[in-house]
């Protein structure tokens, strides 16, 4: 076999067993992980796309899972120890530490950020890029959440989140908060849309 094969072989390997973790992981807890697949590659470079890496201060990820967005940012040339990689469930987390040795992997919960975070200051982070499953939570604890992450951001800078919604998250508060909507991403298997929120 030759070496370009190989390496394809490898890749395709690694991708069945991604679906197969994440699979077996949805039927244990269908509500936590919030799809039964992880995101398309289309989605995963407009979600690190949409990062801002230009600001100064650390790059926080929620819900990485297997580490397909946290993969598009590294491949978007984002310094891997400006990443902190945020997710609940403890195999995931093995596997980031395992594939991300550079990036810093929390185990912990977003719903509980600055204690999870413990030391992040407000205004400190230049973005955070969130797969949640936030409609898995009421409204209030979604909207809390969301609060909570924009403190955390340095002004205007954006919280990324996925859904396969027609509808926002948490719709947008007059002089509060703003967001933004992308196009279908009809590439991704279901088709998704990216929402950016940033203080108003
Ligand atoms: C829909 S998956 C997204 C995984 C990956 N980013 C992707 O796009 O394929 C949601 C991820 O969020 C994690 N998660 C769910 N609730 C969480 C919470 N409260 N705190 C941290 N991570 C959480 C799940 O374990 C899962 O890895």
């Amino acid at each position: 076999m030759n070496h370009r094969v190989a390496v394809r072989a490898k890749r395709f390997s690694s991708k069945i067993l991604d679906e197969a973790r994440f699979f077996r992981t949805w039927v244990e807890s269908p509500l936590k992980i919030g799809a039964v697949s992880p995101s398309g590659p289309a989605l995963s470079r407009l979600m690190a796309g949409e990062a801002e890496p230009q600001r100064a201060g650390a790059i926080l990820e929620l819900g990485p899972g297997t580490g397909v967005v946290t993969k598009a940012l590294v491949d978007r040339g984002i310094d891997t120890n400006r990443l902190i990689a945020l997710e609940y469930n403890a195999d995931f987390c093995q596997l980031l530490r395992r594939r991300f040795p550079a990036i810093s992997v929390v185990q912990g919960d977003a719903y509980a950020l600055r204690e999870t975070l413990g030391d992040a200051k407000s205004g400190s982070l230049a973005s955070i890029i969130s797969s949640l499953p936030l409609f898995t939570r009421p409204l209030l604890q979604r909207r809390e959440l969301l609060l909570e992450a924009l403190d955390l951001l340095e002004p205007g800078a954006p919280f990324i989140q996925f859904s396969y919604a027609l509808v926002p998250p948490v719709p947008a508060e007059k002089g509060l908060f703003t967001v933004e909507r992308s196009p279908w991403v009809l590439m991704n298997l279901p088709p998704a849309r990216v929402w950016v929120y940033r203080k108003a």
